[in-house]
């Protein structure tokens, strides 16, 4: 039974305020949850509610989200079992009243949302992937490492955000990610000798400035066959471009042009001969839903075509991409909805529909892991959360290596499996 909530404002990865919340339960057990933050963030996301007091953390703080938890929900989660998670997140929405979370602020209910699961394992000691995902959570993702950074969390010049690679032909997690630690190491000695910058970007990866974005692939290429490893086989590759960020008035701005989503599908199209590429995140803009049809009706059998901003993890967004065929993938923030029952509901839109999902951090990040236990209580087989380096990257990394652990001769390991539509 709840017994208290506190909550706080605490700092993510970038040095900007975000909420933090406990829950205790009259059993004595108490949990901590804490809220990542996007940059390049969908319009349609719910509502990160934060201050505006310009004398305060440049605007950002969210004493008034901290606030709207100790006044306005606290009182009335008194007394609930902690277990009740979808009653527990409607009374939430429903003092809210809002469809965007725009009244408590979606990083206020999502915080307490989350610190409610917790406590319930804590309660039942178990652990959280095995509490929210039951007895048969037992896939571990492909990680997705974001290796080399771009667009909005970088002050490079390369327009896509995100460079992943996709440890596929590895046979445990614990082996996927040491292959892939391996291939960053590689990245940087290889950037160095080009005498290219080894900066690091918001997500861990490096954020050097490049000719074309096709220059990030064969230098990924080149780190991956340093490494001792085979592209294609070993590693496949994986983008997201965040094309929202670069997308004005009809057209993408892109490798210093001019381009239409025509032009931008004919691109990803000739990529996709090139390189070993799995999934593509975002290729299009957000409002683009012709384009995103078009996009997967051209590349949907081969690879995988992620929403990222054109869902925004949002069951009614994901319904329309489901009629229109506008993807196959759904990615999962738990914080652009904004409540954990609302992050489940989407996941299982996505499942039921045959769509992938692909769990994801934010480029704003705490050493808060929920994400990696979520991963494998839905079985999404992948998840992205930067780096293999950086802690508030790596905490959600080392928590699948526990939960591998834990699992022992039960754990599977996704895989190539993770990309039905990939042949190597
Ligand atoms: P964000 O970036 O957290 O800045 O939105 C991550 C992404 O676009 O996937
Ligand atoms: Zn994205």
């Amino acid at each position: 039974t709840i017994e208290g909530i506190v909550a706080r404002e605490i700092l993510d990865s970038r040095g900007n305020p975000t909420v933090e919340v406990e829950v205790g339960l009259d059993d004595g057990t108490i949990a901590r949850a804490a809220v990542p933050s996007g940059a390049s963030t969908g319009a349609f996301e719910a509502l990160e509610l934060r201050d505006g007091d310009a004398g305060r953390y440049l605007g950002k703080g969210v004493e008034k989200a901290v606030a709207n938890i100790e006044d306005r929900i606290v009182d009335q989660l008194l007394g609930y079992e902690a277990s009740e998670q979808r009653l527990i997140d409607q009374k939430m929405l429903d003092i809210d009243g809002t469809a965007d979370k725009s009244e408590l602020g979606a990083n206020a209910i999502l915080g307490v949302s989350l610190a409610v699961a917790k406590a319930a394992a804590a309660s039942a000691e178990l652990s959280l992937f095995r509490y929210l995902g039951g007895p048969n959570a037992h896939l571990l993702p492909v990680p997705m490492m974001n290796i080399l950074n771009g667009g909005a969390h970088a002050d490079s010049n390369v327009d896509v955000q995100e460079f992943m690679i996709a440890p596929i032909g590895a046979s445990t997690f614990r082996e996927a990610l040491r292959s892939g630690a391996e291939v960053y190491h590689a990245l940087k000695s290889v950037l160095k000798k080009k005498g290219l910058a080894t900066g690091l970007g918001d997500e861990g990866g490096f954020a050097p400035s490049l000719p074309t974005n096709a220059a990030a692939l064969d230098l990924i290429a080149e780190a991956i066959e340093k490494a001792g490893y085979s592209l294609g086989t070993d590693f496949a590759l994986a983008l997201d471009v965040a094309a929202t960020e670069f997308y004005k008035d009809g057209s993408y701005t892109f490798e210093g042009g001019s381009k239409s989503s025509d032009e931008m599908i004919n691109y990803y199209a000739k990529l996709c001969e090139t390189y070993p590429i799995v999934s593509i995140e975002d290729p299009l803009n957000e409002e683009d839903w012709a384009g995103w049809t078009a996009m997967t009706a051209a590349l949907g059998d081969k690879i995988q075509i992620v929403g990222d901003d054109l869902f925004v993890t949002n069951p009614t967004r994901l319904g329309r991409g489901v009629a229109e065929k506008a993807a196959n993938a759904l990615l999962v923030k738990v914080n652009q909805i904004g409540s954990l029952t609302e992050t489940f509901d989407a996941v299982e839109l996505a499942h039921r529909n045959g769509f992938k999902s692909m769990m994801s951090h934010r480029s704003g990040e705490t050493e808060d892991t929920t994400i990696a236990d979520l991963a494998v209580a839905v079985g999404s087989g992948q998840i992205k959360t930067g780096a293999p380096a950086r802690s508030e990257r790596v905490a959600k990394y080392n928590q699948l290596l526990r939960i591998e652990e834990e699992l022992a001769d039960a754990a599977r390991y996704a895989g190539a499996g993770a990309f039905p539509r990939y042949k190597a």
